[in-house]
């Protein structure tokens, strides 16, 4: 007989995506227990780029200090150079991850958290250990092996790797976090577009203290335009910071169609000397290992109590640095709508929406990811390396752009074009940040999001029509300053008003009581409970002085009203019943 261990959620996976819902779970109070197959949490540094949509939910779940402290932080990421070795020449450089004064500008507009850069082997234990002291059971070394689900729960067939023992999980709800092979994916047959493994790249990391090369020009991405660049891989070749400036991870590609390469220690060290352009370095190889590049995303994220997230759902190369940024967001659109329908305050049909909205993400990112890898090749061509014969005839090419000719001024025409296109990987902030939804949990006014002014990739564009997410101002008092986002916890919806709209807090409280669903007002106003300081909210609320917005647990907005209309307490009710599928 096996032991029988009860929970409400299964977690598959203590990557972002499995330690973030653990953690959001835990800090709603659901019961939960997150299995992973190792020992510990990741054991290379892989994600690194943490954007502003993932530091919001650290934010919303009060570990924003402790992140902070462990990333490379944000003055400190953006100034990508491209060249020919770290020491070599340099062909230019992008100001990335809104550090661009006039992209500054769009970035701290839009929310109150930057980029920064923590990579994985940084980040996933500073989830687990919250997870963990909030509740999480967390079981290292167990492996998911099976499930089976019934109308009331899922048997959860798991083993122990250490004693080798298997038992059974029972639990209301699984969530498959266990990344880009996901076997709880294939269990349920999930539906994909595209194709895994479309290029082969190899990870190597080491130490040395090349701060000489780099602190003046001071970034966490450094590409190298080498022979072999265009091979495989992401794009180009890539010396990425670990921690400034003596810890580095080089991606560098292969051919997937031959022979996986041996990478032994003499091997990584010739990569990484070429990489930098340093022959006789010294040079502490720590690591390598190989993976493949993927375009392949899920068109339905569900069957039944399973859910998936992360990789599982969404595969694609780091390019745009969005694969552990949309797993922890996968985690924030699921736990609310589960912590709801387990207390009864949501109808399940609430759950059908976590698919409905993250699967347009899912396609989006990965075609993003996969063109933005694809455009490298604009920088090859403007370099015209892409013909080069042989590394000297590369060499000549890339010099070219120096010589007083036609042919050298056309190739500093084309460099412009290319290092311009490059913003769609390293400053899209609407991809980032303009994730909109549409589903039963989204309310409609009978309005459209207005057409978008700029490009919608590069640029994000605050609005409040139901779907938004909701935009970022600065208000408080005299003695705090709050973003918006804090006045709209993750445990609760968030009814946001005007002193006009008093009327709504009357209301709310009428329609949480009848729903027995937490349901705050919070009004914004000289004298209320905080103020619009600098008078932005007023030019960005897009709603009168006495109309509503209704903001879910995961800050999208999920109904407004422009006005007080004669019934705010039906018009709210009404509302809310409907995204809890309560109708
Ligand atoms: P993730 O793969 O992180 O985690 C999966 C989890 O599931 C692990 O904890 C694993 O132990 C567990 N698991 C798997 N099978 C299990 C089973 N049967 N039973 C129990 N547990 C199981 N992205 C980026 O932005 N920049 C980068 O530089 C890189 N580099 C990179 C390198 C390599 C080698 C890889 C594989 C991936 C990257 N990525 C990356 C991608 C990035 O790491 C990825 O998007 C996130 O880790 C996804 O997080 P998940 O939590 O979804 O899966």
């Amino acid at each position: 007989t096996t032991a029988i261990v009860e929970t409400d959620v299964v977690v598959v996976g203590s990557g972002p995506a499995g330690s973030a819902a653990a953690l959001l779970l835990s800090s709603l109070g659901i019961p939960n227990i997150m299995i992973t197959k190792y020992r510990w949490t990741a054991n290379t540094p892989r994600a690194h780029i943490t954007n502003q949509r993932a530091m919001e939910i650290f934010r919303d779940l009060g570990i924003e200090d402790q992140v902070l402290a462990d990333a490379t932080p944000h003055h400190l990421v953006g100034d990508t150079v491209f060249c020919t070795s770290i020491a070599g020449e340099e062909i230019g450089r992008i100001r990335t991850w809104g550090t661009r004064p006039d992209r500054e500008a769009d970035y701290q507009l839009a929310s109150p958290c930057l980029t920064v850069d923590i990579p994985q082997t940084y980040l996933e234990p500073i989830l687990v250990r919250n997870a963990t002291a909030r509740g999480t059971q967390s079981r290292f070394s167990t492996e998911y092996l099976s499930h089976t689900q019934d109308d009331a729960g899922v048997d959860v067939q798991v083993l122990d790797r250490l004693t080798g023992a298997e038992y059974t999980i029972r639990a209301k709800y699984l969530i498959g976090a266990d990344g880009a092979r996901s076997k709880v994916a294939a269990d349920v047959g999930l539906p994909y577009e595209g194709a895994m493994d479309i290029a082969g790249s190899m990870n190597i990391t080491f130490k040395a203290d090349i701060a000489a090369y780099v602190g003046h020009r001071p970034s966490v991405l450094y590409w190298v335009i080498q022979p072999g660049s265009d091979v495989g891989g992401i794009g180009a070749g890539l010396v990425r910071v670990i921690r400034p400036w003596n810890e580095w991870l080089i991606v560098w590609g292969y051919d997937i169609n031959e022979a996986p390469p041996v990478v032994d220690d003499a091997a990584a060290t010739q990569i990484v000397r070429n990489l930098l352009g340093m022959p006789d370095l010294e040079v502490e190889i720590t690591g390598t290992s190989l993976w493949g590049n993927n375009e392949m995303y899920a068109t339905h994220l569900q069957s039944g109590r399973v859910f998936c997230a992360g990789d599982a759902i969404h595969r694609h190369p780091p390019s745009n640095g969005l694969g552990s940024n949309t797993s922890i967001q996968d985690a924030y659109n699921l736990a609310w709508k589960l912590a709801a329908v387990l207390r009864g305050q949501a109808d399940p049909s609430l759950l059908e929406t976590y698919s409905t909205e993250r699967a347009p993400v899912a396609e989006r990112i990965v075609k993003r990811a996969n063109k933005s890898s694809r455009e490298f090749v604009d920088l090859f061509v403007a370099l015209g390396v892409t013909e080069a014969e042989t590394e000297e005839d590369m060499v000549r090419r890339i010099e070219e752009r120096k010589a007083n000719t036609p042919e050298g001024a056309a190739k500093r025409a084309a460099l412009v074009a290319a290092m311009e296109l490059k913003n769609y990987e390293f400053n899209a902030h609407g991809v980032e940040l303009g994730q909109f939804y549409e589903s039963t949990a989204i309310v409609p006014d009978g309005t459209t999001r207005p057409e978008p002014a700029r490009d919608p990739d590069l640029y994000y564009e605050a609005s409040t029509v139901p779907g938004s997410r909701l935009p970022h101002a600065w208000v408080g008092d005299n003695t705090r300053r709050l973003a918006m986002m804090d006045l709209a916890p993750y445990d609760r919806f968030t009814v946001i008003t005007g002193i006009a709209g008093e009327q709504w807090e009357v209301a709310a409280e009428k329609v949480a009581h009848e729903l027995g669903v937490p349901v705050q007002t919070v009004v914004i106003g000289p004298g209320r409970e905080v103020t619009d300081l600098y008078y932005d909210w007023a030019k960005l609320r897009d709603i009168e002085e006495d109309g509503a917005l209704l903001v879910r647990p995961d800050k999208h907005i999920a109904w407004r009203s422009a006005a007080l209309p004669a019934d705010p307490e039906g018009a709210l009710r009404d509302a809310l019943a409907r995204v809890l599928g309560r109708v």
